[in-house]
C-alpha cells in the first residue's frame, strides 16, 4: 500500500510502497477513507518533538473496517470507525478512574511485543507506527482500543476531523476546563484545534468568545463558527485588548498554537480565579513563566491532552452534533488533497492561512 513515510527528523514525507500485517487477536485492519493534517505531525517533521524513524505519520483519520482479529467483538468488517491516538489499556488506575486519555500503559499494552513482526514494514525493515495510528496510509492496523465505531450516515471525510482536532478543541472546553454558560472565553490560535475550541465555547453557552490570530481570513472563519469578538495579534496587543473587552480578564483562556509567548499571554489574560488551558505543543525543553504573585489570585495554568477525551463516548456524541447541525465541520475544511500533495499541505499549514486540510484515499 501507499504511505507517507518520515525517514529523518527534521524531514519531509516521502510517498512509498509499504506493507501492513494482518490483524493479531486484538487488532483491526481499516481501509482509510480520509485523514486530516494536524500541526502535531508537523512538529515531529520539524524536530520540535521526536519519534523513532522511519515511521508512517498521521493520526487523524476515519475509515471502514476490513478485517478483525480473533478476539475482537466490538467491531466487524463493514463498520465505520474513527481512529484515536488516545488509545486506552482499560485496566490501569487512570483508565478506571475515568481518565483514559491519561493512560500510561498504552506503550506497553497496545503495541506488538519485541518478538512479533511489526505492524508496518518496508522490505525487511520495520516502520514505526505514529501515535498508535499512522493515518497517512491506505490502510491502518490498530489495536481495538484505538478506534470507535460511528453511525454509517456520518460522512467519513468529516468524521476524520473528529479523530484529533475537533475532539481536542471541544474536549478542552467540555472536559478539561468545564466551561460554564455565561463565562467569557478566549481562544488564541484559530487552526483546526482553536476553531474547535471556539465551537465548544459556543455549544457550552459561553458569553463573549474572543478569537485571537494573526491572519484576518482565519478570524472571519472564527466569527462564522461562534466567535463574538476577534483580535488580530499582528497589530494589536492581545492581552491588553482582552482585558479591555472583558472588564479585567477572561474566566477561561485556551492556547491552541504551541508557543511560550502565547501560553504566557493566555495566563496574563485571566481574571481572578480564571483558568488558562494550553492545548498547543510547546517545543520540548521550553519553560513557560508566570508572575508568582498571580497564583495567589487563584489563577490556574494547566494543559489538555486530547481534550481529556473519553473518546469512545465523546466521538459518537460529536458525530450526532454534526448531523443535527450544532457542530460545523464542512466550514473547517480548507481543502481536500491527495496523499501525493501532503508536503504542499504542510507548507500551507506553516503559513497559518488554512484551517483543516483532508487527504481522501
Ligand atoms: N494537546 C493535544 O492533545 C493536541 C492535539 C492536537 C494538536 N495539538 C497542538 O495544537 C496546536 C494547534 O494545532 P493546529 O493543527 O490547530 O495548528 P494550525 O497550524 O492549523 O493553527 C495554528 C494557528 O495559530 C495562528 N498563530 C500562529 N502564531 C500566532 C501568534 N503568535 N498569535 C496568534 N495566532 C498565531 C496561525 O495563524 C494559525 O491559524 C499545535 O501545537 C498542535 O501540535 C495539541
Ligand atoms: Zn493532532
Ligand atoms: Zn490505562
Amino acid at each position: 500500500m501507499k504511505a507517507a513515510v518520515l525517514n529523518q527528523i527534521p524531514g519531509h514525507l516521502e510517498i512509498e510502497e509499504v506493507s501492513i500485517g494482518s490483524p493479531g487477536p486484538r487488532e483491526v485492519l481499516v481501509k482509510t477513507v480520509a485523514a486530516g493534517l494536524c500541526h502535531s505531525d508537523l512538529h515531529f517533521m520539524e524536530g520540535t518533538y521526536t519519534t523513532d524513524v522511519p515511521a508512517v505519520l498521521g493520526h487523524e483519520s476515519a475509515g471502514i473496517v476490513e478485517a478483525v482479529g480473533s478476539m475482537v467483538s466490538y467491531v466487524e468488517p463493514g463498520d465505520h470507525v474513527i481512529t484515536c491516538l488516545a488509545a486506552f489499556c482499560g485496566h490501569c488506575e487512570d483508565c478506571l478512574g475515568g481518565h483514559p486519555a491519561r493512560c500510561q500503559r498504552k506503550g506497553a499494552d497496545l503495541v506488538r511485543g519485541p518478538g512479533e513482526p511489526s505492524r508496518l514494514t518496508r522490505g525487511d525493515e520495520d516502520l514505526g507506527q505514529f501515535l498508535h495510528c499512522s493515518s497517512f496510509a491506505e490502510q491502518l492496523l490498530v489495536h481495538e482500543h484505538a478506534l470507535v465505531k460511528i453511525r454509517k450516515d456520518m460522512p467519513l471525510e468529516k468524521a476524520a476531523l473528529i479523530g484529533c482536532g475537533v475532539t481536542t478543541g471541544l474536549g478542552a472546553v467540555f472536559r478539561t476546563a468545564r466551561v460554564d454558560p455565561g463565562s467569557d472565553v478566549v481562544v488564541i490560535g484559530c487552526g483546526g484545534i482553536g476553531l474547535s475550541a471556539i465551537q465548544g465555547a459556543r455549544i457550552a453557552g459561553a458569553n463573549k468568545i474572543i478569537a485571537v490570530d494573526m491572519n484576518s481570513p482565519k478570524l472571519e472563519l472564527a466569527q462564522s463558527l461562534g466567535a463574538t469578538h476577534v483580535i488580530n495579534a499582528s497589530d494589536t496587543d492581545p492581552v491588553k485588548a482582552v482585558r479591555e473587552m472583558t472588564d479585567g480578564g477572561a474566566r477561561f483562556t485556551f492556547e491552541a498554537i504551541g508557543l511560550k509567548q502565547t501560553a504566557e499571554q493566555a495566563f496574563q489574560m485571566l481574571r481572578v480565579g480564571g483558568q488558562a488551558t494550553v492545548i498547543g505543543l510547546i517545543p520540548l525543553g521550553t519553560n513557560v513563566e508566570v508572575h508568582g504573585v498571580e497564583l495567589v489570585n487563584e489563577k490556574i495554568l494547566t494543559g489538555s491532552n486530547m481534550g481529556s477525551t473519553q473518546f469512545r463516548t465523546d466521538m459518537p456524541r460529536y458525530v450526532d452534533m454534526y448531523i443535527d447541525g450544532r457542530l460545523k465541520l464542512d466550514e473547517m475544511i480548507s481543502g481536500t488533497i491527495r496523499l501525493e500533495d501532503i508536503n504542499e499541505g504542510f507548507a500551507a499549514m506553516k503559513t497559518g492561512t488554512v484551517a483543516r486540510q483532508i487527504i481522501t484515499f
